[in-house]
């Protein structure tokens, strides 16, 4: 959906429903999924109708109001107990993306510190809580554009991973954030775009978000980037996160941690862009993250068609971890943290979960 402003919003509230821009009809069409129950958004954040760890956020908010608005409970400690529940069945759906769980446990919280509110009221008000996360991440996402633009090289090519643009976020997005940001204020800025095997986010959503932005980009597979860095073709890489830990330590999109090694071997900057929502101070190091297992055939397959001999096994990581010292800065909406990321990361003002 494209607003007043003529920013792409992908996760928007219309008429007592959540409204989703279908991410798995990307590029080739453009479908609206309207969830209108709390089994409705669950089913979309597992199947990445919804994706990128800020947008499930949002849409998780709204899944909690859902639940809420839905519910036949007659008295508050059912209502309690149902979302409760509810939390339990969104915090399941995708277990890397800390964001989740952020914005399960924000609702749940505002719903018992509101607890002596009569219904009504408590469903209002946590309707407008959902509101007010969406909100939040558009704006912590402008922020980050702010903060990372001077980071962007004034003449030169940005290497990113996955998608963390506006379809991943409220609005905007994260690591495209910076070079949205930065292209607007006259650089000339090439992006080269990683493919990202299996889903496919790089080449259907990062390419189609750039396009219709008019930023120029080359895609390419997730194998070419090295040559290209030998080449001296990159001049940094930018990508989102799902998670980051109190050490700096960094989980995101498979690949990520190669284009890392990569990145350091040739001496180019690697860079992080993620809201404090991304943040997890309650575990210490990567190794503390759950890794999302998705199911084989998602790379036994391309888009529906095997493209592997029938029977043949596969693995399926969706997520791997950079450790810290292979990251040059992260780019927050509180500001830029370099290392020691412990330190940074400590002072920003963050929701703890
Ligand atoms: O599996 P996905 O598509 O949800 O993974 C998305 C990513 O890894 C993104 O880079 C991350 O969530 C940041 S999105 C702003």
């Amino acid at each position: 959906m494209v607003m007043d402003d003529n920013e792409l919003r992908t996760v928007w509230w219309e008429k007592e429903t959540l409204c989703l821009i279908d991410q798995c009809s990307l590029p080739d069409q453009h479908v609206i999924v309207r969830c209108h129950t709390l089994d409705d958004v669950a089913r979309a954040i597992k199947t990445m109708q919804v994706r990128g760890a800020p947008a499930i956020g949002c849409t998780a908010a709204y899944g909690m109001a859902l639940a809420v608005q839905r519910s036949a409970a007659t008295d508050r400690d059912a209502l309690l107990t149902e979302l409760r529940q509810a939390k339990t069945i969104l915090d399941a759906q995708r277990p890397t993306a800390v964001n989740l769980v952020w914005a399960t446990s924000r609702m749940l919280e505002q719903a018992q510190t509101f607890a002596g509110e009569d219904l009504a009221a408590l469903r209002a008000r946590l309707l407008n809580e959902a509101h007010a996360v969406l909100a939040e991440d558009l704006a912590m996402c402008h922020a980050i554009g702010d903060h990372g633009a001077s980071l962007i090289p004034s003449r030169g090519c940005v290497l990113t991973h996955c998608n963390a643009g506006g379809l991943a976020t409220a609005g905007y997005g994260t690591a495209l954030a910076p070079i949205r940001t930065a292209y607007s204020q006259g650089r000339s800025i090439h992006v080269y775009v990683d493919e990202t095997r299996p889903f496919l986010q790089g080449a259907r959503l990062t390419a189609w978000e750039l396009h219709q932005a008019g930023i120029p980009q080359t895609l390419i597979t997730d194998n070419m980037a090295g040559h290209l860095m030998r080449r001296g073709d990159i001049d940094c890489v930018i990508v989102g996160a799902d998670r980051i830990v109190a050490n700096g330590d960094v989980a995101n999109k498979i690949g990520t941690y190669s284009l890392a090694v990569l990145a350091q071997a040739h001496q180019l900057p690697f860079y992080v862009a993620a809201p404090s929502t991304t943040i997890d101070l309650s575990l210490a190091n990567g190794d503390q993250i759950p890794i999302e297992e998705r199911a084989a055939d998602e790379v036994t397959h391309l888009r529906g068609r095997r493209i592997a001999p029938e029977g043949v096994a596969a693995a399926h990581p969706a997520f791997d971890v950079t450790p810290h010292p292979l990251i040059t800065a992260i780019i927050t909406e509180q500001g830029v943290i370099v290392p020691p990321f412990a330190e940074g990361l400590r002072q920003l003002v963050i929701y703890h979960i």
